[in-house]
Parts: C-alpha cells; sequence; structure tokens
C-alpha cells in the first residue's frame, strides 16, 4: 500500500473527516510520519507538519526536509522553515519508536536533553503506553510559541502518526519545581482519546501522584456525539 494511503487511514479526523499526513526526514535519513490529530476543541487540533516535526525532534534527529502527498500545500512546512517537497509514492521506513518501559525513571533523565525550551528552560518528558507499546515524547517550543506542543501531546502525536492506538497509561516527569500537572489544553488531548487511561505524575521531588484522565478533567466537553 502506498505510504500516504497508510497515514491517510491514521489520522483522527472525526469532526472534518479531512484527512493530512506528511513524513518528516531527519538529518541521520530516519523518517517521521506526521497525521493531522483534531480534537472536539479547534485549536488544540496537531497539524501533520507538527505531528511529524516534533516526532522527529523528540527522536533526537534533526528534520531537514518535509515530505507531502501530491496536492498537498507546503505552506505548512515553508512556515516551520523547513523545505518541502511533494512526492507521490515515497518509498522509505518509518523510525520504529517503541521503546521499552519496566521501570520509568530511568528514561527521565535520557530523555531530558531531547526537550527544546529556549524560552521556559523547563524539560518535561512523557512516557505513553498504548496496547502496540511505549513511545516517549518532550516539550518541544519554538520561534512562535503558540506553535509548540507539551511533552503528552508530542508523544501522543508519535503514538497515533505510527499506528500505535490510543492511551492506555501516561506518564509524566518535571525535573523543576514543585509539582507537575497536565496543562488544561493536555487534559482536552487526553480526554479525546481515553478517559480511563491512567496518568501517574512524577513529581520533581521525587514523589508520584496517580489518576485517571477523566478526574483531570470532570464535566468535560465531550466531542462523541460530534464524530462522523
Ligand atoms: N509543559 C509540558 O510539556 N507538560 C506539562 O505537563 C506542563 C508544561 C511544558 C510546555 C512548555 O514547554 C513548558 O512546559 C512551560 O509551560
Amino acid at each position: 500500500m502506498n505510504m500516504w494511503d497508510v497515514l491517510r487511514t491514521r489520522s483522527h479526523v472525526p469532526y472534518s473527516g479531512q484527512p493530512d499526513m506528511c513524513i518528516a526526514v531527519g538529518h541521520d535519513g530516519t523518517w517521521h510520519p506526521g497525521v493531522r490529530i483534531e480534537n472536539a476543541s479547534f485549536p488544540l487540533t496537531i497539524s501533520a507538519t507538527q505531528a511529524a516535526l516534533f516526532g522527529c525532534i523528540s527522536e533526537g534527529a534533526q528534520p531537514v526536509a518535509i515530505l507531502v502527498p501530491p496536492g498537498a500545500s507546503v505552506d505548512a512546512a515553508l512556515a516551520f522553515g523547513y523545505p518541502a517537497q511533494t512526492v507521490a509514492s515515497p518509498r522509505g521506513r518509518f523510525a520504529d519508536v517503541r521503546i521499552h518501559v519496566s521501570d520509568p525513571e530511568p528514561h527521565f533523565g535520557r530523555l531530558k536533553a531531547r526537550a527544546v525550551v529556549p524560552n521556559s528552560a523547563f524539560p518535561v518528558v512523557a512516557l505513553l503506553q498504548t496496547d502496540s507499546g511505549w513511545v516517549s515524547g518532550v516539550n518541544i517550543e519554538t520561534a512562535d510559541w503558540q506553535a509548540g506542543l507539551c511533552a503528552e501531546r508530542v508523544a501522543l502525536a508519535k503514538a497515533v502518526s505510527h499506528g500505535l492506538g490510543s492511551p492506555v497509561r501516561w506518564h509524566i516527569h518535571a525535573f523543576t519545581g514543585d509539582f507537575i500537572s497536565p496543562c488544561g489544553a493536555c487534559r482536552q488531548v487526553m480526554a479525546e482519546f481515553n478517559q480511563r487511561a491512567d496518568v501517574v505524575m512524577h513529581h520533581p521531588d521525587g514523589s508520584r501522584s496517580r489518576h485517571t484522565a477523566a478526574q483531570f478533567l470532570p464535566f468535560s466537553f465531550n466531542g462523541h456525539i460530534l464524530r462522523k
């Protein structure tokens, strides 16, 4: 099957029905897929470009180009400052982003340096378990503050773009401050996928607290009735 057709089916577009996808190429030749991930709350939608670029960066690869399917706009890629290339039938292999996690703790220190935090100097690492395994995420800030994503959403963008299924468990860690807690946007994005998922917060002082995604967003707006 054409890679674009694979990514079209991975797009989470229950509200618009309009899939979008691209592939970020890393400096080391690795390929990182990105698909559009809509949210019932419009602005929390993750673009295919964000998913691909941030997935690439969070894997420790520096993006050098973005591949887009025929007919797709290259504007988003250019807005992030990367050259875009239209490719009809991409031939390559996606990076395997799954990691083995038995104890989350050692992964936090290992992944910290991948966070891109020029503004906040506040690195965050998220580990996300789905039925198909674990992926990591770090927060990535961009020149345009609004286009950045938290560690949780980078992990989710990777899981969805790689076709790994919905979240089952989240582990989140920050290195400074007295308490780590997912932001409102991440709570809504967690709720979009699985309100029953466990969320374990690993606080900077070494303590932990555990909740479900539903507990983080009581009385939430639920987009299910809007889905096509
Ligand atoms: N941040 C996360 O990545 N996850 C959280 O749970 C809280 C906040 C990031 C976003 C931004 O890069 C920085 O921390 C400050 O808000």
